[in-house]
């Protein structure tokens, strides 16, 4: 069978990728230019700015995915692109260059949701991993526990009510004054903490999340304490805790479906305390898989990935297609 080539472009945020992946699974390529030491100065992503710098990267990025895989145009079976959820001004820029692009080299195209392309990324990583399975899936804009019934069918089972789990962290690392992006920084502050201060844990009936409350909650602890606050300590205590409100909904969510297979995705999948957790689930006759690190947060090799998925099932996508800021799964 011929292989199926395709393009992945992701600008949904901070990060302007181009890659080349092979039949959804071997990465030719993946090239990621990262925006976080120009949003560093203000804290977190400036939208505007992101839009900017996408428009001025994104046309090195595609030469130098193309140089690195070593093809040609010709090579490309689709293009695929970035379409939501994310921020509408840097998703536009990924769009229309998409569908410039596929329009240039008279290639289809396809708009690929961004969630899908998180959880393929493990596709890519474990070359066995086949669905239906549960995922876990936390990003700095969603956090949810997916049913993957294949590899174009989502079934969301809970959701956070509020903030997404990466919000938290980021939130977190700059009340206490670590800076953008938060996740790496409470992370490397975490390993030599202990979780002795008591944060408080959200529980619903379904398997939906919240995290605002102990984010308000690691706020005032470093506003109004009387006692200084060792760092450390908070920052183990936060990923403790925010932890055990994720193993808690797993556990339920396992009970419920009967999975065999746990899949975590998104940029707090690299979390050392989150990941080590949840490799506790692997034992009677259930396997957890993770993204390689490199993976887990903005690529376009998992767009390329999930658009491969798509596109083998005959989806495709017209001139007309639009970023849509909030866009779901399925
Ligand atoms: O998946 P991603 O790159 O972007 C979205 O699609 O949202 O996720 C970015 C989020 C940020 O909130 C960042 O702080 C968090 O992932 N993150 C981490 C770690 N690495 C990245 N959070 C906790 N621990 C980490 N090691």
């Amino acid at each position: 069978m011929k292989d199926i080539i395709t393009l992945g472009i992701e600008t949904s945020c901070d990060e302007t990728s181009v890659a080349i992946v092979k039949n959804g699974r071997d990465v030719l390529s993946n090239i990621i230019n990262t925006q976080i030491p120009i949003h560093e100065l203000f804290g977190g992503v400036v939208p505007e700015i992101a839009s900017r710098n996408h428009v001025e990267a994104i046309s090195t990025v595609t030469k130098e995915a193309f140089k690195q895989a070593n093809i040609g145009y010709e090579d490309i079976t689709a293009v695929t692109c970035t379409y939501g959820p994310g921020l509408v001004g840097a998703l536009l820029v990924g769009v229309s260059y998409a569908k410039g692009f596929s329009y240039a080299i008279n290639k289809p195209l396809l708009g690929v949701n961004h969630i899908e392309g998180h959880i393929a990324a493990n596709y890519i990583t474990h070359k066995d991993l086949e669905p239906p399975f549960l995922c876990l899936m936390m990003s700095g804009g969603n956090t949810q526990i997916v049913h993957v019934k294949s590899y174009t069918k989502f079934e969301v089972l809970g959701k956070t009510r509020d903030d997404a789990i990466g919000e938290a962290f980021d939130k977190v690392a700059r009340v206490i004054g670590l800076g953008y992006p938060g996740g790496p920084k409470v992370d490397k502050m975490a390993v030599n903490g202990k979780p002795i201060y008591k944060l408080p844990k959200t529980h619903f009936e379904n398997l939906d999340f919240s995290f605002s409350g102990i984010k308000t909650a690691v706020i005032n602890l470093n506003h109004n304490s009387k006692e200084e606050i060792n760092k450390e300590n908070l920052c183990a205590s936060f990923e403790y805790t925010i932890t055990e409100v994720l193993r808690e909904n797993m556990e339920k969510a396992i009970k419920q479906t009967g999975a065999k297979k746990i899949v975590l995705a998104g940029g707090v999948s690299a979390n050392s305390f989150i990941r080590k957790a949840m490799q506790e689930f692997d034992k009677d006759g259930i396997k957890v898989y993770m993204p390689d690190l490199k993976l887990c947060t903005d690529n376009a090799a998992m767009i390329a990935s999930a658009g491969y998925y798509n596109f083998i099932e005959g989806k495709r996508s017209d001139l007309y297609l639009n970023a849509i800021p909030n866009l779901k799964l399925n």
